[in-house]
């Protein structure tokens, strides 16, 4: 790999690990398993120690992820709360005992194995005996104050016992003050989490109100935690258990053994049980045991945690940024069931794909009862060779949707046919009865096929596009979840998502999500934050309405851009710039086909050589021109096959409905257009590590605003950029002075 290719190759893997860090910290809806998710990391600390010149401190390997929400205070921890590292392997456990010898000296180390609680982690705070803050883990350094929520639940006591525990022990021995003393200050660590039946009784309740329903107790645990509202908090039953010490004063335990019996001294919820060992080959088969009985704990487990057991120990390795050197995590394998593949049902999603879904005969499976799974797309079908009427292992990776790993072909019922998803449909889109079409694709890595429903107006497209419009990531209209946004499709009250401004409070309020026989209502508690969150998102920006508008190939990012290059839809509809894009993709493609060499369209002549080398200068000039005027700071999100779509699509009857529509509604988001000029006849010189810009963007932003950026300070620099580690530059701008502004100046003065 060339160093540029491991440039884009880091880049890429940081922006998807910050993707899946914000999915599961922050949103608590993870899209991946946590084996992926390592393995995602890794891959990116690979090549940073391979490429350390793209090494960064802001990288997602040199961070604890970030579960910081809203509308909470920070606190700071007085002892920093690191995560773990993962394993996955025996071998892996064993390495780390390995670690632990050379850098001790002696190989008589004592472990403890416990159980890794999937809660949310959380860190209590007793000051004489009294809990005074709950903080959940934050960033690490400092975290959310969740105490008001933290009390809500049953079993945390809000004063320390003063029962007979280590402490008093060492306080005989003569190192702590008299029996049931206290300490002055303690942090006391453990996770907060939800039990299987909680969870049920909330999904029946959300299902009720047609919300989404949550994927796992632990997403509703960390999802619960940080609601600002706390009488709701409290009518969720949560749960705590307490495994850890942060900082404490006076010290009181001298081992992680001995801080069991004192946490249970003190009255407080402990995991069931804990394994005192000595050496590893005792650990890996506590391990075992713990697998066997993990199970029939109250709180889900994913893993379990080895701990060196003498704190002393624990301090002469010491830790690292993120992980401490004593401890790991083991990851149990995702539990695993057997059952009959029922049916193959196809689902239609908001881009029309006809994705696959195993009906499955009902098995119990990681707390809950599972009918229905993941295929992924027919080629993985083919591949795993999966029939309608096998025996199937399928999988439960805690977090996601469950998925079919596999077939047991030996005992395939006689006449079980391949599964072909175009004869599975009869040539038709199983919704609106359409016809479909074969598109290749490119998903995670891998090319396919997939069959895609033509008609723009199909139901199942409707209705996806309705919930991904109210969706968080776009208007935020919360009560829209999947289940109302087909109700509303399918009684026609919606055809496109903004028709949603035309239903009424009275018509959302008596929505029955139920059936005719079994009714459920959706009431006006309901519908009126739905008709107050519409309202909000009127005054959305461009670039979040331009997203939740599903036009074709504008995601996320893209829309940001466009946001800010535009003023409002119509200009974006009719987009100069859009057509510029275009409009260099076609001298680039004329330019390739006229090159002397061009292997197309050689040259047939030296005439023909010469008048053709004078052509394509002449292109390379205009190329140049557009470069340097119009697009100059335009990012590579906005390319020929975006401008291409989005051109086409307000031009085509969805997109023109659509204007109309919003017109008619009076909405008119507005773009976070730069004001033109800002920055024209500036220059700007940058030097540094900025802490969130890359150097590029940075680039980009200031050419945009119609700076110009240069590579050397004079007395003619109109600023310097400066960011960490910044060198000579920095210097001499200061000899000069150059007035210097570091990134939070730039971004106030673009209001980025
Ligand atoms: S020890 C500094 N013990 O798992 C040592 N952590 O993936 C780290 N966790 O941040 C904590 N059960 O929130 C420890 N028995 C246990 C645990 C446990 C769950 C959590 C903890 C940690 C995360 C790392």
């Amino acid at each position: 790999m060339t160093p540029a290719e491991a440039k884009k190759q880091i880049a890429a893997l940081r922006s998807q690990v910050a993707r899946h860090d914000e999915l599961y910290y922050r949103k608590a809806k993870p899209e991946i398993t946590d084996l992926d998710y390592d393995q995602l990391k890794r891959g990116l600390a690979d090549l940073e120690e391979k490429f350390p010149q793209f090494a960064s401190a802001d990288s997602p390997t040199q961070r604890v992820g970030d579960d910081r929400a809203q509308g909470f205070k920070e606190v700071a921890h007085r002892q920093k709360m690191l995560s773990l590292d993962n394993t996955y392997s025996e071998a892996e456990v064993r390495a780390f005992h390995a670690r632990l010898v050379k850098l001790l000296e002696r190989d008589d180390l004592r472990y403890t194995v416990e159980p890794k609680i999937d809660g949310l982690a959380v860190s209590l705070t007793y000051e004489e005996g009294k809990l005074v803050r709950a903080v959940t883990r934050g960033q690490g350094d400092k975290g959310d104050d969740i105490t008001v929520n933290a009390l809500t639940i049953a079993s945390l006591p809000r004063e320390l016992a003063r029962g007979e525990g280590p402490s008093f022990a060492k306080a005989s021995a003569g190192r702590q003050g008299a029996k049931g003393e206290l300490p002055r200050v303690v942090e006391i660590r453990g996770e907060i989490y939800m039990t299987a039946a909680e969870f049920e009784r909330i999904n029946a309740e959300r299902a009720a109100a047609g919300e989404d329903l949550y994927a796992n107790p632990r997403n509703v645990a960390a999802g619960t935690i940080k609601l600002l509202d706390a009488a709701e908090v409290a009518r969720r039953k949560l749960a705590i258990v307490l495994y850890g010490l942060g900082y404490c004063e006076p010290e009181v335990v001298g081992s992680q053994s001995e801080l069991r019996a004192q946490l249970k001294a003190w009255g407080l919820p402990l995991v069931e049980r804990i394994w005192p060992v000595r050496g590893i080959d005792e650990a890996w088969a506590a391990i075992g045991e713990l697998d066997a009985l993990r199970r029939n704990f109250a709180y889900g487990t994913d893993g379990a945690v080895v701990k060196l057991d003498d704190f002393e120990l624990q301090r002469a390795v010491g830790s690292t940024d993120k992980a401490p050197r004593w401890a790991i995590a083991y990851k149990y394998k995702p539990d695993t069931a057997r059952t009959r593949l029922c049916a193959i049902t196809i689902q239609v999603g908001k881009t029309g794909i006809l994705s696959p879904v195993a009906e499955l005969e009902p098995v119990f499976l990681s707390l809950s009862t599972i009918s229905r799974a993941t295929l992924h797309n027919e080629d993985e079908i083919r591949r795993k060779d999966i029939r309608v009427g096998d025996l199937v292992e399928i999988e439960r990776a805690g977090e996601v949707i469950p998925a079919v790993l596999r077939s047991f072909p030996e005992e395939r019922p006689k006449g079980a046919k391949e599964f072909n998803l175009f004869e599975a449909v009869g040539g038709k889109c199983p919704v609106c009865g359409s016809k479909i079409a074969r598109l290749e694709v490119a998903a995670e890595g891998a090319e396919g096929v997939a069959w895609k429903c033509q008609n723009y107006d199909c139901r199942a497209q409707r209705a996806g596009r309705l919930g991904f419009f109210c969706s968080r990531r776009a208007l935020a209209i919360d009560g829209v979840g999947d289940i109302v946004a087909a109700k509303l499709v399918e009684l026609d009250l919606v055809r496109d998502p903004p028709d949603l401004y035309d239903v009424p409070l009275e018509t959302l309020a008596t929505l029955n999500l139920g059936t005719a026989e079994e009714p459920r209502i959706f009431g006006e508690k309901n519908a009126t934050k739905i008709v107050a969150a519409r309202e909000a998102a009127r005054a959305l920006p461009l670039e979040k309405w331009l997203y939740a508008l599903s036009v074709p190939d504008v995601g996320e990012s893209t829309a940001r851009e466009l946001g800010r290059r535009h003023r409002n839809l119509a200009e974006l509809a009719d987009s100069k710039l859009l057509r510029t894009v275009l409009e260099k993709a076609r001298l680039l493609e004329q330019r390739e086909l006229e090159a002397p060499a061009s292997r197309k369209n050689p040259a047939k002549s030296d005439e023909d050589k010469v008048r053709r080398k004078e052509l394509c200068a002449r292109l390379d000039a205009e190329i140049a021109v557009l470069d340097a005027g119009p697009l100059a700071g335009v990012p590579q999100d906005i390319g020929p096959a975006v401008a291409a779509s989005t051109l086409e699509f307000f031009a085509g009857t969805p997109g023109k409905r659509l204007l109309a529509k919003l017109r008619t509604l009076r909405i008119d988001p507005q773009g976070t257009v730069m004001e033109a000029g800002l920055f024209t006849g500036k220059t700007f010189v940058l030097t540094g590590t900025l802490p969130t810009l890359k150097r590029e963007e940075a680039e980009q932003n200031i050419l945009a605003a119609g700076g110009k950026v240069s590579g050397s300070v004079s007395k003619k620099t109109s600023y310097v950029l400066a960011g960490d580690e910044a060198g000579s530059k920095l210097e001499k701008a200061r000899e000069l002075g150059v007035p210097v502004i570091d990134e939070k100046e730039l971004r106030k003065m673009l209001k980025i």
